[in-house]
């Protein structure tokens, strides 16, 4: 990680937004927990999703020929699913990962992360392995291939690097002169070049001997758990790696249940498990982590006009709560990038601090699923044939390999008379990389001058005030002549309207603001000698350090106002 996302870290665990999982043991890699701060943010963030896509979504700009009304309704789904439902939707065979072992470090890496250049010097070649990417993986590997061989700077022009399966260039080399290499050079993956011969002469990332990698073998992501007393397959079950199962499954009881006619969405904000093999870039990726899913069924014929409104509508809730457009993309898959049942999918990407410039991570990606899932829950494993289309995947007596569930997940419109299987439109995102992402764009340094005037380092975060977790703060300027009683019931009055808010007299006034500012608290409130005379207070604005007095009773409407905003 860079400095900046460094001094992020540490604010989130100084101020109580994020800490690492069971600290006081060592942590737990892949774990964080919130804090009391954090567990507000990331709450908001998560009832900002939940107001837009259900309880106030709106039906503007709706597709050519939908619609001008439909439903949108919520589930919460237990996080252990029946064994099936996982073998139908593919996460059983597919959601797999290649690792390889280290036998030196005991450290494990994802085999596809894994890249290097091999390397030369005096007859020994070397394939020197990061699992860091592109150009610092470059820097990184000519720093450890100087240290592998006992090498100092000046004597780095004896290293031959190459390229290719069996050491390219440098196998062909032998006393030709050395490769001239600049940090820009790719590395290649390490999957390119593996043979199973080679990973004898393959440096680990951390090792300090050769040839320590165990061969890739599959690893499921999935945590596995036992139900009840049931020993061996029979009481195998999953945490769930994602929640959008839990709409698929529960299709027809919503049809069935509420007053809901296609096109109509189910969305869930959950936990969601995966056994990552590299956990990494604080909570980006993580273990155990919340996921905000909505699956909307629509028409064949609407859903790529769905799904385009959808892509763009999910763009928007992020810049509107504060993500700046200059960090944040929309960016579509290439064709070779699509997940087996995809025919369209988006990502919004943003430009984390702990990223290269120009690089971004996923945020969420809205994804055209067709009819795969409903399909997949009444049929079986889907798997596509050789012209393309879906069919059950058979095993080697010509049965279907998992049998689905059998239930009919069609639709019938009772107006056009017609019965189909709805296309699915998901937009899938992550609560805390959401959360991540607007602490990141939050973090500012500035420099303000304090109560003597001189200028003082601030740490401000620049929380959207729908996000923040806390909204007002309430101060007397000093502890007397009333300030404190006047103050106390304004606090009070603004707590009992909904309104998160602190109060505090400890410390200069100056301070007290920066406490504030640190933790994203919007609005200031001060209370002062004139206050007490003809009851009014100062409001000062935590971005515009604008202040202004306004009348104590005005004060709940005025929070009020800037947070609809
Ligand atoms: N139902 C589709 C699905 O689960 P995904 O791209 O695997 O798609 C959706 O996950 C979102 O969940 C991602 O865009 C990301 O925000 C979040 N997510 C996925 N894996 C994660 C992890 N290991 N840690 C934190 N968030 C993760």
């Amino acid at each position: 990680m860079n400095d900046r996302m460094d001094k992020i870290v540490a604010l989130c665990k100084r101020r109580g937004f994020i800490f690492q999982s069971s600290e006081i043991y060592g942590g737990l890699n892949g774990f964080w927990d919130y804090g009391p701060l954090g567990v507000e943010l990331k709450r908001n963030v998560k009832d900002a999703w939940w107001k837009d896509m259900i309880t106030n979504h709106d039906e503007y700009l709706v597709p050519p020929g939908a619609p001008q009304t439909f439903s949108m309704v919520g589930l919460d789904c237990s996080l252990i699913m029946h064994p099936q439902v996982w073998k139908c939707s593919g996460h059983y065979d597919l959601f797999h990962d290649q690792m390889a072992d280290c036998r030196e470090t005991k450290k494990r890496y994802r085999f596809d992360h894994l890249s290097g250049r091999w390397a030369e010097h005096k007859g020994k070649r070397v394939f020197i392995t990061t699992d860091k990417d592109a150009d610092e993986g470059y820097a990184h590997v000519r720093k450890r291939a100087l240290q592998f061989f006992g090498l100092r700077e000046k004597e780095a022009d004896q290293v031959v690097f190459g390229t290719g399966p069996h050491g390219g260039l440098a196998a062909q080399l032998g006393k030709a002169s050395p490769v001239a290499h600049t940090p820009t050079e790719p590395v290649e993956k390490l999957l390119d070049i593996w043979e199973a011969d080679c990973l004898a002469n393959v440096l680990a990332p951390d090792a300090e001997a050769v040839g320590t990698l165990t061969e890739p073998r599959e690893f499921n992501l999935m945590f596995k758990t036992t139900i009840g007393a049931l020993a061996g397959d029979e009481g195998t079950a999953f945490l769930r790696p994602e929640t959008a199962q839990g709409m698929f499954v529960n299709f027809k009881n919503v049809l069935d249940t509420q007053r809901v006619r296609v096109p109509f969405g189910i969305a869930q904000a959950g936990k969601s498990f995966r056994n990552e093999i590299t956990p990494r870039n604080f909570t980006f990726r993580s273990r155990e982590f919340e996921q905000m899913e909505m699956e909307f069924f629509c028409h064949p014929d609407q859903s790529y006009e769905w799904y385009k409104y959808w892509r763009d509508r999910r763009y928007a809730w992020y810049t509107n709560l504060g993500l700046s457009k200059e960090k944040l993309i929309l960016r579509d898959h290439a064709k070779d990038e699509l997940s087996h049942y995809s025919v369209g999918t988006a990502d919004v990407e943003y430009a984390f601090p702990f990223l290269e410039d120009g690089k971004y991570g996923e945020l969420e990606g809205i994804a055209h699923r067709g009819d795969f899932d409903l399909r997949s829950h009444m049929e079986g494993k889907l798997v596509k044939n050789e012209k393309g289309h879906l069919v059950v995947e058979l095993d080697a007596n010509g049965k279907p390999k998992y049998q689905g569930s059998g239930r009919d997940l069609t639709y019938f419109d009772d107006q056009t008379r017609e019965r189909y299987t709805p296309h699915v439109i998901e937009p899938a995102a992550g609560a805390d990389r959401a959360t991540l992402a607007f602490l990141c764009e939050a973090y500012h340094e500035d420099s303000q001058p304090d109560d003597t005037g001189a200028l003082q380092e601030r740490v401000v975060m620049k929380l959207h005030p729908k996000l923040a977790p806390v909204k007002a703060a309430v101060f007397p300027l000093v502890k007397k002549i009333g300030m404190p009683e006047f103050a106390l019931e304004l606090y009070r009055e603004i707590k009992a309207a909904g309104i998160p808010c602190v109060y505090d007299q400890q410390a200069a006034i100056g301070k007290r603001y920066r406490r504030q500012d640190e933790i994203g608290t919007p609005f200031c409130f001060t209370v002062d000698g004139q206050s007490i005379d003809d009851k009014t207070v100062t409001l000062r604005d935590r971005d515009t350090l604008e202040q202004r007095r306004i009348p104590a009773s005005n004060v709940v409407e005025e929070i009020a106002a800037r947070l609809k905003g």
